[in-house]
């Protein structure tokens, strides 16, 4: 092995395609954290690979140089008591790209379809039509409009719905109408599914509230609107969204993370007939995919090339 050695340091490492990820850096020996004694210092180390780290894992790195977010979200990262000046480097990819679009358009269209009502109806044998809302007459509107928001736009439009987003910047996306920071009540008020594809900050810690599902659209082909996150849990409050299901604020649910993960076994969110849960999967990392990345990105650094996806750190994104 001529590469220099990378240090591993995830939650659910067995769980995560360790061999495919060995395989995309074939030319690198990989350290994984949980196999050395817990107060080891990796001198001589200068890249590492981090999901959920330990909270004091950093100041055990003296000599890091690039740090690699094993996912695109880096919130995990700054958890952490200290965290070294160096690049942080998140994952982008098709195949995360294509997954989280997979998943947004899924949640839309079960919305649009009625899947849980009918699915109710199945188990009581009753067969029974609602009215059927075409995609054109919903508006979705995407909250954060970065690499996973601009995707799930394009094919939701291609699917037919009316789509508009929302992100921090003015943007001019060809096709979407956007909004920037001021404009969201007026991006709300026309909103029936709305989308959360935002980083976790200070400034996104809780923006899913009360008060914002009481301005999204009611006027519209469907009585109540929805909401739809796979950004983090930590947007969301979680005893809102319960409130407002119950008393229809809400018409429907699909989240992807949590408040608390896993989601604790009584949350009263399990128990809704027109939320539908998954458990942070939406776009699960490729470890084959991710390793080729980062050897590519090593590549790059040591050829004097500018990394790619470097977060910048005053954003927290
Ligand atoms: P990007 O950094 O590419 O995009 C983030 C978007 O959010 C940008 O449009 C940004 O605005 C916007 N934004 C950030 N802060 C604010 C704010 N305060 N107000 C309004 N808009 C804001 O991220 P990605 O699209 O790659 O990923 C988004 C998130 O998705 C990740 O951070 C992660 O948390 C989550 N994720 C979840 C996964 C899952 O499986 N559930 C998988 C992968 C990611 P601007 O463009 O103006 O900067
Ligand atoms: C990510 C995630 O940030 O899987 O990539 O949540």
């Amino acid at each position: 092995m001529s590469g220099s050695p990378i240090l591993l340091a995830m939650v659910e490492e067995s769980l995560r395609g360790m061999e495919a990820l060995g395989e995309g850096l074939s030319g690198h020996q990989i350290i994984k954290v949980s196999e050395q004694p817990p107060d080891k210092v990796f001198h001589g180390i200068r890249y590492a690979m981090v999901w959920k780290p330990d909270r004091q894992l950093f100041s055990r790195l003296p000599d890091l140089e690039v740090l690699f977010s094993v996912g695109a979200g880096v919130d995990h990262i700054f958890r952490a008591e200290f965290v070294p000046d160096v690049p942080i480097v998140r994952f982008i990819d098709h195949t995360l790209t294509t997954r989280m679009s997979e998943w947004v358009c899924l949640q839309c269209l079960m919305h649009l379809r009625q899947q849980r009502s009918y699915d109710a109806r199945q188990q009581q044998r009753d067969w029974h039509e609602y009215t059927q809302p075409q995609a054109s007459e919903i508006t979705v509107g995407i909250t954060g409009l970065g690499v996973l928001g601009q995707d799930a736009a394009r094919k939701l439009k291609t699917l037919g719905f009316d789509v508009i987003g929302w992100s921090r910047t003015e943007k001019n996306i060809e096709g979407l109408e956007t909004f920037s920071q001021a404009g969201l009540d007026a991006f709300l008020e026309r909103t029936d599914f709305l989308v959360g594809l935002l980083p976790l900050t200070k400034e996104t810690t809780g923006i899913f509230n009360r008060d914002v599902f009481s301005k999204l659209r009611r006027n519209g082909e469907i009585a109540s609107p929805v909401f739809i996150n796979a950004g983090r849990g930590g947007s969301q409050v979680e005893a809102d969204i319960i409130a407002c299901l119950e008393d229809g604020t809400l018409g429907g649910i699909s989240l992807d993370v949590f408040e608390t993960e896993p989601l604790p076994a009584d949350s009263p969110l399990w128990g809704f007939e027109n939320a539908i849960l998954t458990p942070h999967v939406a776009a699960v990392s490729d470890m084959g995919a991710f390793g080729r990345y980062v050897a590519r990105q090593i590549d790059r650094y040591v050829s004097g090339q500018p990394l790619e996806n470097v977060v910048d750190r005053s954003l927290g994104y």
